[in-house]
């Protein structure tokens, strides 16, 4: 465990530190002195033919329980996700004590005329007074209603956050889904650094570069859709899937699933992984991947199938003057309810 720790550490210019949360993760020192866990439960329910999910009833909370017995201290959602009630439901009922817990939520893109108001409305809704870390969960805006593009300069939701910060309502903050020239800009036009970015990394986007200048910059990167098209059912996704020869003899090499490797990956990299599942025994088995190291070789093999693609490409949304990704020529048409153009 020690050796291991100090490799992942050394990732990160920010030091390991070994706070006692009973957590089966440590933590990483933030750039504001923080600290936070390095993996996580992600929330996000996902879409279905109508849209976008919503949890049945104790779905999240659930998880979230399942997930604190097993070892999380880190629990990913955001206002979007519309199950921050269950989350607090799970936060109010476990013995786990809450200055043990890290709570990440995020402000959502039709939120941003009034963020300290956002910011207060989720802490209402999880029953909390303060969350551990509030992101900007996207550049790109709306208004209110969500019927159309509202263009917000980052910048200026940025000073907002700040204010969420110095009034404690948020511990830390961050921003999710930004590009690296938006990080750069946002680095040089703000009192308070984001301490972490939250964006997709697995094994088909690698993020070479944007993990490179965050860990030279200080800033945690979480990784979202750890798994990237793993379980995917969509065959124009690229492999590797679960039965990939690769994967297997390499996770049957260190008596681990295929799952697990493919998070220890992540976690050896320097990144906080936030997989999402809403199974028991799922979430039991991903975060236990506490106990082995990839040798660097291993790390190799697993970079090879970095194919820069993205799962979460909202196309969508490519004409906002502040949309993050590579642009396509047939965008997408948004999953979301209610229409932004
Ligand atoms: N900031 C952003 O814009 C953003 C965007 C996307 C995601 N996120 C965050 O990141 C979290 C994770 O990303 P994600 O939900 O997109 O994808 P993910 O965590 O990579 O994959 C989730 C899927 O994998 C399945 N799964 C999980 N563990 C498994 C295992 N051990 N064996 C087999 N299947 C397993 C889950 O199914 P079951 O649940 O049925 O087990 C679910 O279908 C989200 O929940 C959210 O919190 C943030
Ligand atoms: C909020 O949590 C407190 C305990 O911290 C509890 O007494 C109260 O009932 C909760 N409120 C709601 C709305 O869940
Ligand atoms: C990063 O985002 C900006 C919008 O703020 C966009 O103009 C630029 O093209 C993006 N960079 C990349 C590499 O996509």
């Amino acid at each position: 465990m020690f050796l291991w720790v100090i490799l992942v550490a050394s990732f990160l210019k920010s030091s390991y530190c070994d706070d006692m949360d009973g957590g089966k993760a440590p933590r990483f020192r933030m750039n504001d002195g923080k600290t936070i866990p390095t993996f996580g439960l992600g929330t996000f329910l996902g879409f279905d033919e109508k849209g976008q999910k919503e949890a049945e009833e104790n779905e999240v909370e659930n998880a979230v329980t399942w997930a604190l017995d097993a070892g999380y201290r880190l629990i990913d959602t955001a206002a979007a996700y519309r199950n921050e009630e269950q989350v607090g439901q799970a936060l109010m009922k476990t013995k786990v004590p809450r200055e043990h817990i890290f709570v990440v939520t995020k402000l959502a893109s039709n939120e941003k005329r009034d963020v300290v108001g956002a910011l207060r409305k989720s802490l209402e809704r999880l029953n909390q007074s303060y969350v551990d870390l509030y992101l900007i969960h996207n550049p790109v805006s709306f208004t209110p209603d969500e019927s159309a593009f509202e263009v917000i300069d980052y910048l200026d939701t940025w000073k907002e956050m700040e204010e969420a910060k110095n009034l404690g309502l948020a511990k830390s903050i961050g921003v999710s889904n930004f590009n690296i020239s938006q990080m750069e800009r946002l680095m040089q036009n703000c009192k308070i650094r984001p301490s972490v970015l939250q964006v997709e990394v697995n094994l088909n986007l690698a993020q070479y570069e944007l993990v490179r200048y965050c860990h030279r910059e200080n800033v945690v990167v979480m990784a979202y859709s750890p798994f990237g098209s793993l379980f995917s059912h969509d065959a124009s996704a690229p492999a590797p899937r679960t039965d990939d020869p690769v994967l297997v003899e390499l996770a049957e090499r260190y008596g681990k699933t295929v799952p697990q490797m493919v998070l220890n990956n992540l976690v050896s990299r320097g990144l906080v992984p936030i997989p999402k599942s809403v199974h028991k025994q799922r979430i039991e088995e991903n975060i236990d991947i506490f106990d082995f190291r990839l040798t660097t070789m291993d790390l190799e093999t697993l970079g090879k199938f970095n194919k820069d693609y993205r799962v979460v490409n909202p196309s969508f949304w490519q004409d906002h003057p502040y949309y993050p990704f590579e642009k396509v020529d047939n965008p997408k048409p948004d999953p979301f309810k209610g229409k932004k153009e």
